[in-house]
C-alpha cells in the first residue's frame, strides 16, 4: 500500500509505493537525498523519523545501532514506511552538497557502438555507489598523474554500473589505450562527481533544448533518462527537444534510443542533424550545423533553457548566436565543453 512522506524542513511531499525504500521513492520523484552504498553499510543516508513507523530493512547493525533506532534514526536506503511518515533529512540542492570521492573500479564491459565510439561500463567495489547529479562527469586518473574527464551517461537512479562514452581521438593517450589495449576486468581509478552541468528548475512555461555534438550525447542521456524515470517529478511536463549533431549517420551511435524516447514521451522530440552525411547514409533528415538547426526552428529562445554539450566550437557558437540573435537570456545557457583534458588543471 502506498504511503505519503513529508520531508522536513523542506516540506516536500512524496509517495512511497509498496516494496520501495524511502530513498528509492525520493530519487524516483526527483528529490536528492544523500546516499553512498545503498545497501545499509555506510550510514550516509541516515535521517530521522519524526512521525510514523518504518520497517528498518536489512542493514548493518553497526551502521544503525539499537540506540539510534530508539531516538528515531533510520537508514533511508533500507527503510520502508509502515505508515505515512514525517522524516527529517538534509536534501542535496547543489553539487557542493555531494562528496567528491576517489574510487577504484573495474571495466565491466566494452562495447564498440560506432567506428570511433566505445561505451565503457565500470563496476565499483561492493558496497560503493557514486552519488551524482545527472549530467556530471568523472576524472579518470592516469598513472602519470594526468586526468581525463568523461561524462557519466547512466542516470543516477541506475547506478550499478557507471557508463562512459569515449570517442577515439587519434594519438590520444587515454583513448588509444581504450580502443587497443583495454580489457574487461582492468582496474581504473577516478575522482568524481564533478561539474555543474545538471538540470535546473524551470518555470512551468519554459521549454528545454538539449544540444549535443558527438559523445556530448552522454550527459544528456543521463539527464533525460533521469527525467523520464521521475514520472511524477518536477520536470515531467516540460517540453524537451534534443538536437544531436554529428558528421555521419554512424556517429549518431544511440539514435535508436533517442527515437524510442520520442515514441514513448509526447513531451520529447529528437532532431538528428548531420553535417557531412555519406551517400551511403541515404540521409533524408536535417543537415548542417546543429546549433543552426535550432535557430532555424526557434526565432526566439526567450522562454527556453539550453543545455549544450560537446566540442568547444559547437558550444561557443551556440552560446554566441543564441544570445545575440535569439534573445536567449545569458543565465539560461548551461554547458559542458569537451576541451582536451591535457589543458585541465
Ligand atoms: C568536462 C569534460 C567532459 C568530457 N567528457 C567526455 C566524454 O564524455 N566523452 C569523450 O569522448 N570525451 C570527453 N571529454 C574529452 C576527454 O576528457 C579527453 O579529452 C579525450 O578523451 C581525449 O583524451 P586522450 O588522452 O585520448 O587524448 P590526449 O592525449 O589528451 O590528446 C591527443 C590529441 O587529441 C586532441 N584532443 C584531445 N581531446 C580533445 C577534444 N576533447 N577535442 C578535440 N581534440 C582533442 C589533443 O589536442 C591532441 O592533439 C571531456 C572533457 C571534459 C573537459
Ligand atoms: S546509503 Fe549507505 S547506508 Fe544507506
Amino acid at each position: 500500500m502506498p504511503h505519503q512522506i513529508i520531508i522536513q524542513p523542506s516540506g516536500h511531499v512524496l509517495t512511497v509505493e509498496s516494496g520501495e525504500t524511502i530513498l528509492e521513492a525520493a530519487l524516483r520523484e526527483g528529490f536528492s537525498l544523500p546516499y553512498g552504498c545503498r545497501n545499509g553499510s555506510c550510514g550516509i543516508c541516515k535521517g530521522k523519523i519524526i512521525q510514523g513507523t518504518v520497517d528498518y530493512g536489512r542493514h548493518n547493525e553497526e551502521t544503525l545501532t539499537a540506540d539510534e533506532k530508539q531516538v528515531g534514526k533510520a537508514l533511508f536506503c533500507c527503510a520502508s514506511p509502515l505508515t505515512d511518515l514525517v522524516i527529517e533529512c538534509h536534501e542535496i540542492s547543489a553539487t557542493k552538497d555531494i562528496e567528491i570521492k576517489t574510487l577504484p573500479c573495474r571495466v565491466h564491459k566494452l562495447e564498440l557502438v560506432a567506428p570511433d565510439v566505445m561505451v565503457i561500463s565500470l563496476k565499483l567495489p561492493t558496497n560503493q555507489r557514486l552519488q551524482f547529479l545527472a549530467g556530471q562527469y568523472i576524472d579518470i586518473l592516469l598513472k602519470d598523474g594526468k586526468r581525463r574527464s568523461f561524462s557519466l551517461a547512466n542516470a543516477p537512479h541506475d547506478d550499478e554500473y557507471l557508463e562512459l562514452h569515449a570517442r577515439n581521438y587519434p594519438g590520444g593517450v587515454f583513448t588509444e589505450h581504450v580502443f587497443t589495449n583495454m580489457k574487461v576486468k582492468d582496474m581504473l581509478r577516478f575522482t568524481g562527481p564533478l561539474g555543474s552541468f545538471f538540470l535546473r528548475d524551470t518555470p512551468e512555461e519554459c521549454s528545454i533544448i538539449f544540444l549535443a555534438s558527438g559523445t556530448g550525447f552522454a550527459p544528456i542521456k543521463s539527464i533525460l533518462e533521469h527525467v523520464f524515470h521521475q514520472e511524477g517529478g518536477r520536470h515531467r511536463k516540460r517540453n524537451m527537444t534534443l538536437y544531436w549533431g554529428a558528421r555521419t549517420k554512424s556517429d549518431l551511435y544511440l539514435a535508436d534510443l533517442a527515437d524510442k524516447w520520442q515514441r514513448e514521451h509526447d513531451n520529447f522530440t529528437f532532431i538528428p542533424v548531420l553535417s557531412e552525411p555519406l551517400p551511403s547514409d541515404n540521409w533524408q533528415g536535417r543537415t548542417g550545423l546543429v546549433h543552426q538547426a535550432v535557430m532555424h526552428d526557434f526565432l526566439s529562445l526567450e522562454m527556453h533553457q539550453v543545455y549544450a554539450c560537446g566540442v568547444p566550437v559547437m558550444v561557443k557558437a551556440a552560446y554566441h548566436d543564441f544570445i545575440t540573435q535569439c534573445h536567449l537570456p545569458r543565465d539560461a545557457f548551461f554547458s559542458d565543453v569537451f576541451t582536451p583534458s591535457t589543458s585541465n588543471p
